[in-house]
């Protein structure tokens, strides 16, 4: 069932977060942080120096044409660029410019451990990434400025993208809803909803991103933490085997073996540690 986007006058209680929101439903809440903390977060010329930084990941969108330019970026960009239809974006702000972490403070209801970053945005009017949908739930924060959103009603799961240029961006239109941002203004959008934004006014926008990590991901980092543990680092040694171990083909008792001892991996207090060390190292 699509309904329409949802108006919140405050940040919701966490078990009505979770009910109703997490995962299901999108929603706006005006003005829902303060000038207070709005004021303390990175500032355009700040952002901008931060894509000069060669171990800072940014791009450059340009809305005209849907292409993209990867930084590190040299100064004199901003001035041949021009005054519309792009957006600066740059990745892990807060591991550069500690102020701008705060903006996380009030989002203390949602899963923070699962918080891969604060993305943040310039935009100049007419700037956006076009019409897309993420894997990950994002808040969009909005700072200066002044935005056009369009959120879809329901998740896409089948979606197909316009062919033969830089960005995913959806190739048909999506059902949704339209509305205007300003700062402090919240918007929280659930994994693979469509969602496109436009800028009216240049804008700062700060995005909370909780992408979670890949089975393929989960394996490799944990594989990785094994290897350095002699202890726990056991070879296989064709333990129980008997005559139906004979040949070329492995019994599937001998399947079942290698599955119990990742199973038995998995289970252990090893994985528990490393897996909270692994979430909290995403904050470092
Ligand atoms: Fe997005």
């Amino acid at each position: 069932m699509s309904s329409p986007i949802l108006y919140l006058s405050k940040i919701p209680a966490e078990a009505e977060f979770y009910q109703k929101f997490w995962n299901k439903r999108p929603f706006v809440i005006k003005a829902g942080i303060g000038s207070d903390v709005m004021e303390k977060l990175i500032k355009a010329d700040e952002l901008a120096g931060l894509s000069l930084e060669e171990d800072i990941r940014s791009r450059i969108v340009f809305s005209e044409n849907w292409s993209c330019q990867h930084g590190p970026f040299d100064e004199n960009i901003f001035n041949t660029i021009g005054e519309k239809n792009w957006s600066l974006l740059v990745q892990d702000v807060e591991k550069f410019h500690p102020p701008t972490g705060d903006i996380i403070k009030p989002f203390g209801f949602s899963p923070c451990w699962l918080i891969d970053d604060v993305m943040v945005s310039y935009s100049v009017p007419g700037g956006g990434v076009g019409p897309h949908l993420d894997s990950y739930h994002v808040f969009l924060i909005q700072g200066d400025g002044k935005r056009r959103w369009k959120i879809g009603r329901e998740a896409i799961l089948s979606e197909k993208y316009i062919e033969d240029i830089d960005l995913k961006i959806l190739a048909n239109e999506f059902a949704g809803d339209e509305f205007e941002v300003e700062q402090g203004d919240i918007i929280y959008i659930p994994p693979f909803f469509p969602h496109s934004g436009e800028t009216i006014l240049e804008s700062l926008t700060f995005s909370i991103g909780f992408l979670g990590p890949s089975i393929a991901e989960l394996l490799v980092e944990y594989g990785q933490y094994i290897e350095e543990q002699d202890d726990i680092n056991k070879r296989y040694a064709g333990d129980k085997l008997d005559s139906s171990s004979a040949g070329n083909e492995m019994s599937g008792s001998e399947v079942d073996n290698f599955r119990n001892t990742l199973i038995g991996s998995i289970k252990s207090d090893h994985f528990e540690n490393w897996l909270r060390d692994y979430f909290k190292a995403n904050k470092d």
